[in-house]
């Protein structure tokens, strides 16, 4: 499933997420990359272990882990840390797939990387290429959105970012483990949520919102994995 987060920041929260950005010390994305995205990928990253990464990864990681349409979609079980990259210059990054597991720095845990989000930080218009281009089942998906949204997606899947011709193009983005590994279950999971979420609006005291709610539960007990 390939699901569209809107307001995820604010517009304050954006400038002053920007701001700090902008002063900030980028380092050549290949750094990161292993031995095949090396050669596709020509983009920036902030340093993992900078000021900047941790102060603005934890104002990013806070509101998407109380926006309600995260949390029904990814049902997420940890993640690691939000990053940081810049695309100007005609910086891209070419098809690849991510890790399948990374570290959580500081912790002897490690995240399978169940789903990638891609928080946009910069207004479309504002720069020319930088489309998330994701191969899902339902073939490609161009995926640029506005500052503050966000795109959540299978890890799974082949993905690219189209060269920035003009402008440049800021986004966070980091990968979370969810408590249902299988894209398909968690969808069901989602769409269940949100007829419930619709039902309970709608007929607040239809008696099907209960035996609808505990079916969801007992779904998310017998597929979650803690
Ligand atoms: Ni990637």
């Amino acid at each position: 499933m390939l699901l569209h987060i809107p307001a995820v920041l604010s517009a304050d929260e954006l400038r002053q997420i920007r701001a700090v950005l902008e002063a900030a010390a980028w380092e050549d994305g290949r750094r990161t990359a292993g031995h095949r995205a090396q050669a596709v990928k020509t983009n920036q990253q902030l340093p993992l272990e900078s000021g900047a990464a941790r102060e603005l990864g934890a104002i990013i990681a806070d509101r998407l882990m109380r926006h309600p349409t995260f949390l029904s979609a990814a049902l997420p079980l940890r993640s690691v840390p939000p990053r940081f990259n810049r695309y100007a210059g005609e910086g891209a990054y070419g098809n690849h797939v991510d890790n399948a597991i990374f570290p959580v720095p500081g912790s002897p845990l490690s995240v399978r990387t169940d789903l990638s989000i891609t928080v946009f930080l910069c207004e479309p218009e504002s720069y020319d290429g930088g489309e998330l281009i994701i191969e899902d089942t339902f073939g490609q998906q161009a995926v640029k959105l506005p500052a503050g949204d966000a795109v959540l997606y299978p890890g799974s899947s082949l993905h690219r970012v189209t060269p920035v011709t003009r402008g440049a193009r800021l986004a966070s983005f980091f990968w979370v483990q969810s408590l249902v590994p299988q894209d398909h279950r968690r969808r069901m999971l989602y769409d269940l949520d949100q007829s419930i979420q619709r039902l309970t609006g709608d007929h607040p005291d239809h008696a099907s919102v209960d035996q609808l709610t505990n079916i969801y539960h007992n779904l998310l007990r017998e597929w979650s994995i803690t």
